[in-house]
């Protein structure tokens, strides 16, 4: 099995020690900067645009994977690209055409990934997969961190994975939303590679441990 990833999501960073919050949680170990991009349309909160992803574009020395809850992805996929993401997120929810959005996304360079929220079945990203380098199964319904974790998700995870092995697809199979130390095993053992946390990493008394307990999620038995 692949080692797990983490990328911290930056929704529970002290904002006005942005940089700073990053660099810890990289320094403790987190692969990539998770971005929330919300608009208090497609979602019930505001967090922010690309303008804070450009202020960390080149001072921090790992991807970031813009999640866009955002009801019009492809209107913004070029202001998110030039911020410096190297993922873009889009939800399926909202997507009018997922194909035309994929390529808009390749086209300015970015890799593409898409999001599907609990209530959406797994069967909607099969279709897809194949031009994705990136699939997210929403563990809570998107728009605050700090929620509790949806079990539900973890069959679907399963699904997935299994179908997508079984089809040769390489790709990050993500979950985000409630992932700790503690729920994090149910998700990897169904097959998750990479698991996006805000509250187990910005909250954590010691982040060098909680990412390290999340990357060795598999491990336990
Ligand atoms: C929820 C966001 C998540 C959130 C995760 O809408 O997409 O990325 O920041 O927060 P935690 O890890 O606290 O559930
Ligand atoms: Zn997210």
């Amino acid at each position: 099995m692949a080692p797990v990833k983490v990328s911290a999501s930056i929704l529970s960073a002290d904002f006005s020690h942005l940089l700073e919050d990053c660099q810890k949680a990289v320094d403790a170990g987190a692969d990539m900067l998770h971005m929330d991009v919300m608009d208090g349309h497609f979602v019930p909160n505001i967090s922010f645009g690309a303008p804070v992803i450009a202020g960390l574009k080149g001072k921090i020395n790992v991807p970031f994977d813009a999640h866009l809850m955002i009801t019009d992805p492809n209107k913004y996929i070029p202001d998110f690209a030039k911020a410096g993401s190297s993922y873009i997120l889009f939800h399926e929810e909202v997507s009018g055409n997922a194909t035309e959005t994929i390529k808009l996304i390749r086209q300015n360079g970015c890799k593409p990934g898409m999001v599907i929220n609990p209530g959406t079945s797994e069967e909607t990203l099969k279709p897809y997969a194949k031009d994705l380098d990136y699939v997210l199964f929403m563990s809570v319904w998107p728009g605050f961190s700090g929620q509790s974790f949806i079990p539900d998700v973890v069959p679907k995870i399963a699904k997935f994975s299994k179908w997508a092995s079984q089809e040769g697809l390489s790709l990050y199979i993500a979950v985000d939303g409630g992932i700790s130390p503690k729920t994090a095993p149910l998700v990897v053992e169904a097959g998750a590679n990479l698991l996006i946390a805000a509250t187990a990493i910005f909250k954590a008394p010691d982040m060098k441990e909680a990412i390290h307990q999340l990357k060795t999620a598999g491990n336990k038995n």
